[in-house]
C-alpha cells in the first residue's frame, strides 16, 4: 500500500521499483506459493502420469531456479515424511497409566470449522489448509489407481506422505485428512476415530475442537473419519460405520477403531483412546443420567474394538434403519464372540453431550425389538460379510476425512426371519 501511495511523484517511481523488487525477492525467498506450485506439480507428476507431459517440461525448466533459491529449506518444513525411521529411534510415548488425571469441562458453544482450524493449527493454519486442498485434488486419481489396479502396494496415507504434504504442528506431524503422528516419541497405538454422521454439521466443529487436543495429550497416533450417509433414507448409522471402517483401513493399518458419536465429549484426559482393554465402552455416565448409565449393557456413544476383533465379530449389523437398536445388537455380537467389554470407572468415564432437538427420535426404529431377537441367527451373515455399497465420495479436510456414501438396503437373506409388518411399516 505504501508503495502504491507514492507512485505519482516521479522520484517515487524509483522507490516503487525498489519496493516491488524487495517484495518479489521476499516472496520468492519465503514462499510459500512459488515452492508450493513447484511441489504440487512435482507430486502430481509422480502420481498422475496422464497429465505429466506439459508438467515435466515446466518442472525441468524450473528445477535449476528452485535449486539455486535453496527451496529445499522450505521443503523440509513442509516435511518429507521419513516418519518411520524417525519415530522408531525414539522412546515410547507415555502409557495410559502415565496420563495425568485432568478433568475437562467441554466447551459446547457454537463455533465454525474455520475457527477451530485456526485454533488448532495456529500459525500453520494456511499451510495445513493448502496441503489438504492439494491432497484432496489428487485424491480421485489415487483412489482410481487403488480401485482399478487391484490393491496398490502402498496405503493412501503412504501415497499422500510421499507428496510432501505433511505439516509439523507442535510436536506432531499432520497429514491431510486429519491424521496426527507424534514427533517427540514413538506412539503406542494407531487409532482410527470413525464417526457415523448425518446432518449434525453444527456439532462437528465442537466435537473436533474437543477431541483433537485430547488425543494429542494422550500422545496417540490418530486419524479422524466422518462417515456420512448421503441420502434421505432412514439413518443407518451401523452400516455407515461399517463403511467408515473399511474405508479407513484403505488409508492406514490402524490397530483399533473407536466408533464415536459426534455429540459425545469425554470429560477426562485419562479416558484413554489407545487400543488397550478392547472391546471397550468408554462411558460410565453423563449429566442427563445423573452421571450413571441407564443400563449396564449400554454400548454406544463411544466404543472401541481392535481391527481384528471387529473383523471377527463381522462388524455392525446392516439391517437397522432408523434411530436405535444397532448398539445393543453390536453388544450381543461382542459377547457372543466370547469378548468381555471393559469400561472406565467413575469420573474417568464421564461424558458430556451436546444438546440437539429431539425431533430425531420421531424416526425411531420400531422394528428394532423384533430385529434384536434374531441377532444370533444373523450375526455371521449380516455385517462386514454382506456389505455392498457404491464407491463413496471422499474429501480430505485439514481436521478430518469425509467419507460420504449413498447407501441402499441390502438384499434380505432368506435364512433370516422377517420382521415383516414393522419392517415395511417403518421403511421408506
Ligand atoms: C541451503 O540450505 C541448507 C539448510 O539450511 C544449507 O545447509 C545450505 O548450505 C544452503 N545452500 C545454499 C546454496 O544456500
Ligand atoms: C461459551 O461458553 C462458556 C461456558 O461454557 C461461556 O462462559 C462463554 O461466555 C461462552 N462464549 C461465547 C462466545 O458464547
Ligand atoms: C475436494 O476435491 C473435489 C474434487 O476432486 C471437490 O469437488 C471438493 O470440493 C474438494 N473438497 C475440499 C474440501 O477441498
Ligand atoms: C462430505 O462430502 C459430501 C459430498 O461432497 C458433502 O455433501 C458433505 O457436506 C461433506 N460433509 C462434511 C461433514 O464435510
Amino acid at each position: 500500500m505504501y508503495c502504491l501511495a507514492r507512485i505519482n511523484s516521479r522520484r517515487s517511481f524509483y522507490i516503487f521499483i525498489l519496493c516491488t523488487t524487495m517484495v518479489t525477492v521476499t516472496w520468492f525467498h519465503q514462499g510459500p506459493w512459488f515452492q508450493n506450485v513447484y511441489l504440487y506439480m512435482q507430486s502430481n507428476t509422480e502420481l498422475a502420469s496422464s497429465t505429466s507431459g506439459e508438467n515435466t517440461a515446466i518442472l525441468r525448466a524450473l528445477h535449476p531456479i528452485m535449486t539455486s533459491l535453496n527451496w529445499t529449506r522450505n521443503r523440509k518444513s513442509i516435511g518429507a515424511l521419513k516418519i518411520k525411521e524417525h519415530t522408531e529411534a525414539l522412546k515410547p510415548c507415555l502409557s495410559s497409566s502415565e496420563i495425568p488425571k485432568v478433568r475437562i469441562d467441554p466447551r459446547k458453544n457454537k463455533t465454525t470449522l474455520a475457527r477451530v482450524n485456526a485454533e488448532i493449527f495456529g500459525s500453520m493454519v494456511r499451510k495445513v489448509r493448502h496441503a489438504a486442498g492439494t491432497a484432496n485434488k489428487s485424491l480421485p486419481s489415487i483412489l482410481m489407481k487403488r480401485r482399478s489396479i487391484q490393491k496398490a502396494a502402498s496405503s493412501i496415507d503412504q501415497t499422500i506422505s510421499k507428496m510432501n504434504l505433511a505439516v509439523d504442528v507442535d510436536d506432531y506431524r499432520v497429514l491431510p485428512g486429519g491424521h496426527w503422528i507424534p514427533l517427540s516419541c514413538r506412539p503406542l497405538w494407531k487409532v482410527a476415530i470413525v464417526v457415523g454422521f448425518r446432518n449434525r454439521f453444527q456439532h462437528l466443529p465442537i466435537f473436533l475442537r474437543h477431541i483433537v487436543p485430547l488425543l494429542k495429550r494422550q500422545k496417540l497416533e490418530f486419524s479422524i473419519f466422518i462417515s456420512e450417509q448421503r441420502n434421505n433414507l432412514l439413518f443407518n448409522k451401523a452400516m455407515v460405520m461399517n463403511i467408515g471402517f473399511i474405508e479407513a483401513m484403505e488409508f492406514n493399518d490402524f490397530d483399533c477403531v473407536v466408533f464415536h458419536d459426534v455429540d459425545h465429549l469425554a470429560m477426562n484426559v485419562r479416558n484413554y483412546y489407545g487400543c488397550e482393554n478392547m472391546p471397550k465402552h468408554f462411558e460410565s455416565g453423563e449429566p442427563k443420567w445423573n452421571w450413571k448409565l441407564p443400563y449396564q449393557e449400554l454400548f454406544g456413544g463411544a466404543v472401541g474394538v481392535t481391527t481384528s476383533q471387529f473383523v471377527e465379530i463381522n462388524g455392525f449389523p446392516n439391517v437397522y434403519w432408523g434411530w436405535g437398536g444397532e448398539d445393543d445388537d453390536f453388544y450381543n455380537r461382542v459377547v457372543a464372540n466370547g469378548f468381555k467389554p471393559s469400561r472406565p470407572e467413575g469420573e474417568i468415564g464421564y461424558f458430556d453431550t451436546i444438546e440437539h432437538n429431539s425431533k430425531d427420535s420421531s424416526r425411531l426404529n420400531i422394528a428394532k425389538f423384533c430385529l434384536q431377537k434374531q441377532c444370533a441367527e444373523r450375526m455371521s451373515t449380516d455385517g462386514l460379510s454382506n456389505l455392498k455399497y457404491e464407491p463413496p465420495t471422499i474429501e480430505l479436510h485439514p481436521l478430518y476425512t469425509n467419507i460420504s456414501v449413498n447407501i441402499q438396503r441390502l438384499p434380505w437373506n432368506p435364512k433370516w426371519k422377517r420382521c415383516d409388518t414393522l419392517d415395511t411399516m417403518y421403511s421408506l
